[in-house]
């Protein structure tokens, strides 16, 4: 029986623009790979380096971006999800829950298992005790944090952020109807540190939530321990309560380590706070729609969980106890394959393109370039002017996401939509094969070359 995936990747292709990536990176280049064709182990690992073609699977990171630029668009390296085929279990788990053809509602039987398996993982990965009965399941990190904004922040007061920081946190104000309080990072050799006056300066009367990024998006930060505290400690004392993020907890590097602000040695603090996560990134499956959050303080809990509308998604409950379950030694080899990423990139850039200033991240698969002079060079103040009068209002990051697509064929996330302090800046994802990367980064070489 011809085995039916749903997608209709050759037929996106045709005329979608992705062929200069095939020529790149040979027989197995985005749109000619397929699941079926693929052994997951190569020598013994999992395969992180064969492309895994996404086109045709509706993906924002590339389809979204060949429905916006055509044919110019050559790779997507934007939104954040990894492009990797899932870890064998995940799928596995879902083909046995699909022999049993219904999809009713369901209770809190279903996710029994799932709170318990969070609840192990967070012991053996990071230490951290979580009561089971305390984790509550959501559709996504966004309905919990914006739960507890809403219970919180009244609209019109501030929320607290420290930029530059994940744009997502900007669209959780604006449903919220909350205002940003931002409080901009230094970024000296390399390195994001917090501006301690400035932070505390902003802890006014008016703001009453602090959204806190651990590993940060975009910058790559993973906070320590001291860090942490001492945050901790001026949200106590000037009553902000923290809304820590810490989606991004299984993507660290080499030598570093995740903590999680609910670990911190100090009940207090701890107990002002509430934690937000989901392993649907770590295990490229973020439309899988399921995150939890929980805190060891029973009234903020209890508080948040009248705003909250949790929503429990049958397969979405099955992928993600599986990867708790089993997935921990494809993380392990992923977090190697990411770390070389990183590094090729930082290297490439030091040989390649030295005007450039980098970032180097502790965590997360994403990377913070600092196009700097470039920008200017290409004539982005002038352009973002001039569309300010248009139907097309452009920030001048926006305009070198153009420029980037239309010259290097490399689709990147606009700097501005991070917040203050991303005037010069560009997202890159790179939770992809390192054939893809070198791709881009040989592109974007070229095209500032020629400026
Ligand atoms: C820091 C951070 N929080 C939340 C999200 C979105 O989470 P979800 O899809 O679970 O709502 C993202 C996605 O990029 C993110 O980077």
């Amino acid at each position: 029986m011809p085995k039916n995936t749903g997608l209709n990747r050759r037929n996106f292709i045709k005329g979608a623009g992705m062929t200069a990536l095939a020529g790149a990176v040979g027989s197995t280049a985005a749109g000619t790979a397929v699941a079926e064709e693929m052994p997951y182990l190569v020598n013994g690992k999992y395969d992180f380096d064969t492309v895994y073609s996404r086109i045709g699977s509706g993906s924002v990171k590339w389809d979204s971006q060949i429905a916006k630029y055509g044919n110019k668009v050559k790779v997507g390296m934007g939104i954040a999800d990894t492009d990797f085929r899932a870890a064998p279990c995940i799928g596995e788990a879902m083909a046995e829950r699909l022999k049993h053809e219904n999809w009713g509602y369901l209770g809190g039987e279903a996710y029994a298992e799932f709170r318990e398996v969070i609840a192990e993982w967070n012991h053996d990965r990071y230490g951290l005790a979580v009561d089971p009965t305390s984790i509550q399941i959501a559709t996504g990190v966004h309905p919990g944090l914006i739960a507890a904004i809403q219970t919180y922040s009244p609209p019109a007061s501030k929320v607290l952020l420290m930029t530059p920081t994940y744009n997502g946190f900007y669209s959780d104000l604006r449903n919220t109807q909350t205002v940003k309080n931002e409080s901009q990072m230094v970024f000296e050799n390399g390195h994001y540190s917090i501006d301690w006056d400035d932070l505390e300066a902003r802890m006014t009367p008016d703001t009453q939530t602090m959204l806190l990024c651990n590993p940060q998006n975009p910058t790559g930060n993973v906070w320590s321990e001291d860090d942490l505290l001492r945050i901790g400690e001026l949200c106590l004392k000037n009553q902000v309560v923290v809304l820590s993020d810490e989606i991004h907890a299984d993507f660290t590097r080499a030598g570093q380590k995740f903590t999680p602000f609910a670990s911190l040695p100090d009940k207090a603090i701890v107990d002002n706070s509430l934690s937000f996560r989901a392993i649907t990134k770590t295990f490229s499956m973020p439309a899988s729609k399921n995150a939890y959050w929980f805190s060891t303080n029973k009234v903020m809990l209890e508080r948040v969980k009248r705003n909250h509308m949790a929503g429990i998604n049958t397969l979405g409950i099955v992928a993600n106890t599986a990867a708790y379950k089993h997935g921990k030694d494809w993380l392990d080899q992923l977090l190697v394959y990411l770390d070389g990423n990183h590094q090729f990139v930082e290297d490439y850039l030091k040989e390649n393109i030295p005007q450039m200033r980098y970032t180097r991240a502790q965590g997360t698969f994403l990377s913070w370039l600092h196009f700097d002079d470039i920008m200017d060079e290409v004539g982005v103040v002038k352009k973002s002017k001039a569309s300010q009068m248009t139907d097309n209002p452009q920030s001048e990051t926006q305009v070198f996401e153009d420029w980037l697509v239309e010259n290097a064929g490399v689709q990147l996330n606009n700097g501005q939509s991070y917040g203050k302090g991303s005037d010069r800046c560009m997202r890159m994802n790179v939770g992809c094969s390192r054939k893809v990367l070198k791709f881009a980064l040989d592109n974007i070489k070229e095209a500032v070359r020629k400026v």
